[in-house]
Order: C-alpha cells, then sequence, then structure tokens
C-alpha cells in the first residue's frame, strides 16, 4: 500500500485480536482512533461504476477501514494526488481537514466504515474542487 500520504493524512494499523474463532478489531482511542468517536456511517452497496465523495471538510476528521471487499481511494491536497487500494479490514485511513477525497472501482461486496469526530455538517463540506484548490492554497 501507498505509504506517501499528504500531511494530515495517515494509514492506522488496526490491532485485531484474533483467535481460533475468527478476528475482532477493535475501534476506540485506545486502539489507535486519533480522536473522539462522535459518528460512525457505512458505505455499501455502491452501483457499479458508480464513483462516491469527491469533496473535503473545513474542520472534519475521519478514518476510513474498508471491513469487505475493495475500493480505491484517491487522497488530494490540492496539488497531490495519492491512490490508495484498500482492501484490509485492519488498515485505516485517517483523512484530517483539507484533504479532497474521492473513491473508486468499489467491489460489489465493498463496506467502508468511517469514522468521525463531529455530527453530519453540510456546512462543513467543500464540494467545488476549484474552490477546494483555492482554499487549499497549494497549487
Ligand atoms: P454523500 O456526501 O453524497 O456521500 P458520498 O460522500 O459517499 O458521496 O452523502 C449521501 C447522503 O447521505 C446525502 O444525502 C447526505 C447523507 N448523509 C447523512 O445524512 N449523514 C452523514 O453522516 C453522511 C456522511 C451523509
Amino acid at each position: 500500500m501507498e505509504r506517501n500520504l499528504p500531511k494530515g493524512c495517515r494509514l492506522l494499523a488496526l490491532q485485531v485480536k484474533g483467535d481460533q474463532r475468527g478476528s475482532l478489531i477493535p475501534l476506540e482511542r485506545a486502539t489507535g482512533v486519533p480522536f473522539d468517536i462522535a459518528r460512525v456511517y457505512f458505505i455499501y452497496g455502491t452501483q457499479p461504476g458508480v464513483s462516491r465523495g469527491f469533496h473535503a471538510h473545513y474542520r472534519l476528521r475521519q478514518v476510513a477501514v474498508c471491513v469487505a471487499g475493495s475500493c480505491t481511494m484517491i487522497l488530494d491536497n490540492g496539488r497531490d494526488r495519492t491512490e490508495l487500494h484498500l482492501d484490509q479490514p485492519d488498515h485505516g485511513i485517517e483523512i484530517g481537514p483539507m484533504i479532497w477525497h474521492e473513491m473508486h472501482d468499489f467491489s460489489a461486496d465493498c463496506v467502508v466504515v468511517v469514522l468521525a469526530d463531529g455530527p453530519y455538517d453540510e456546512g462543513d463540506y467543500i464540494r467545488d474542487r476549484a474552490e477546494f484548490v483555492e482554499l487549499a492554497g497549494i497549487g
């Protein structure tokens, strides 16, 4: 997996609690989630050929975990785009504020669990990439 992530993004190695019965991954501060979790949402059942995301947040911090199937995530700081193939439930991707993110190539069985440090707030979204690039002030 590409580890050269934009500033504000990190690959989190999640601790797997496994035994002969199977695996379990707990998500909380103590296991490496870098914030208090305020919201959790799942992305699943994405239709073939559909891409999602295409936004950045002013303030929100998130951790995305592909818990089943696979997809591609683009992390973009306004100048550099990093592409990650997500297919491991023990890999968390921290997505900081002011990172344009997109998700592509969803497998039919893909489930992405996202942890967020704040409530849903449409006012925190930047959905226009040109506006994002200008606000990011990098390019
Ligand atoms: P949207 O931002 O379009 O999803 P994606 O980033 O995957 O392209 O969100 C889809 C819908 O879900 C939209 O109507 C907003 C709503 N939504 C909530 O109500 N709460 C949430 O926490 C999120 C993330 C989305």
